[in-house]
């Protein structure tokens, strides 16, 4: 019975094909498997990230199922170690033989501009789900961002920074598009509001050492050192921060939220305690949302804690995922229109996909680090609301 059905449809295929109906073909490609790329750094100095989205994403479909409009839904991760030029030739590879209707990931800035061609050339919608230079959404009206972005973070930092009557800063930051955008935007709020910046320094993206800049931070004499790192190269940070007595030197350490990464956070040890920083998601969030997302991560995850990538990767997949209910499964522009606008409750707090900007819109909280319950979190203590990219008000 069942074979005989099988062959009834082959026929009518093969009749379909004989008649050159390009769009019953279309059709019955239609009814196969929707796949999206999801392009990490799975191994290499990045891994973290790319552990933390995965098992995020993993999540998601676990929790809310893998199908759209009765077809399978399957999600390919492929490695590129953080390096731009794998992941361009990744994307290339995804959107050509597998016929992916998005790619996402992306664990930093140089590997989202490098796919972004791709993206505009194929018009498939890219989702940028760690990478937080401003610029990426400008780099193709294909790309959408559930991340952050450096000046959302910088901006609400140094307000903080000057309500604090902190004048005299040092700046630190990765010498790469975001570490640039959160010195600018840090600097020049700073600035803005009548305080000095002593100096502005710089390390590389690629096994940096911070000796050399902490005794410079030392010279200089500041009231506070602003610093924003890549997720993790936080704890080596604060272990030299330590071990050079810069903590006990009374220079403050406040920063992004990237350098008291809730993936490290716990094993820094007493040098994290009283750091303030500023950033989109802490784990200690506290929402029945959050705390149900928290407990079902660590819950699949070997009590792995969630960080802020984990968050951007579950909220990614998420926008796709609706993206496809709401085009019954198509990609292309249909996708990308039925992302943006999309406004939701994540772990994090309520958020907005831009329909301008194609960026998201979302609260940044004020955090200081401080033992809970025998564990190291970044507690919350103040809030700007909905905030849009400063990158984008030119
Ligand atoms: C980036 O490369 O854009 C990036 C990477 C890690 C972060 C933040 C930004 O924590």
């Amino acid at each position: 019975m069942h074979k005989r059905t099988t062959l009834r449809g082959l026929a009518a295929a093969t009749l379909t094909l004989g008649l050159g109906l390009g769009g019953q073909l279309a059709a019955a490609q239609d009814s196969g498997t929707i796949k999206i790329g999801l392009i990490l750094p799975m191994t290499g100095q990045q891994a973290s990230t790319g552990r933390q989205i995965d098992a995020a994403v993993k999540l998601y479909m676990a929790q809310n199922g893998n199908t759209v409009a009765g077809r399978k839904v399957e999600i390919i991760v492929k490695d590129d170690a953080a390096d731009p030029a794998s992941t361009r030739r990744i994307a290339q590879e995804l959107v050509v033989n597998d016929k992916v209707v998005a790619l996402a990931g992306f664990g930093i800035t140089p590997a989202a501009m490098a796919t972004a061609p791709i993206a505009t050339q194929s018009k498939t919608p890219m989702v940028v789900m760690a990478a937080a230079t401003s610029a990426i959404t400008e780099s193709t009206p294909f790309v959408v961002r559930t991340s952050f972005t450096l000046p959302q973070a910088a901006v609400s930092m140094a307000e903080w920074a000057n309500k604090n009557k902190i004048k005299k800063v040092v700046t630190l930051v990765s010498d790469y598009a975001p570490g640039i955008d959160a010195e600018k935007y840090f600097a020049d709020r700073i600035i803005l509001n009548g305080g000095t910046v002593a100096e502005k320094l710089r390390t590389p993206l690629r096994s940096p050492d911070f000796a050399p800049v902490l005794q410079k931070v030392r010279d200089a004499q500041p009231e506070a050192l602003y610093v924003f790192l890549p997720s993790g190269q936080g704890a080596a940070f604060m272990k030299q921060f330590a071990e050079r007595g810069l903590d006990k030197a009374g220079i403050r350490l406040i920063g992004t939220g990237d350098i008291t990464d809730d993936d490290q956070l716990n094993d820094m040890g007493d040098v994290a305690l009283g750091v303030v920083t500023s950033h989109h998601y802490a784990a200690a969030h506290k929402s029945p949302a959050n705390q149900k997302f928290v407990e079902a991560f660590k819950k699949a995850n070997n009590g792995m804690r969630p960080n802020f990538m984990a968050v951007g990767g579950y909220d990614g997949i998420r926008v796709i995922m609706e993206g496809l209910k709401a085009t019954k499964g198509q990609g292309g522009e249909a996708l990308l229109n039925a992302m943006k606008g999309q406004i939701f409750e994540s772990p994090r707090g309520q958020v907005l996909i831009d329909g301008q900007t194609r960026d998201i819109v979302q609260d940044i909280y004020i955090r200081k680090v401080e033992r809970v319950g025998g564990e190291l979190q970044n507690v919350e203590f103040d809030v700007q609301k909905a905030v849009k990219d400063p990158g984008k008000q030119k």
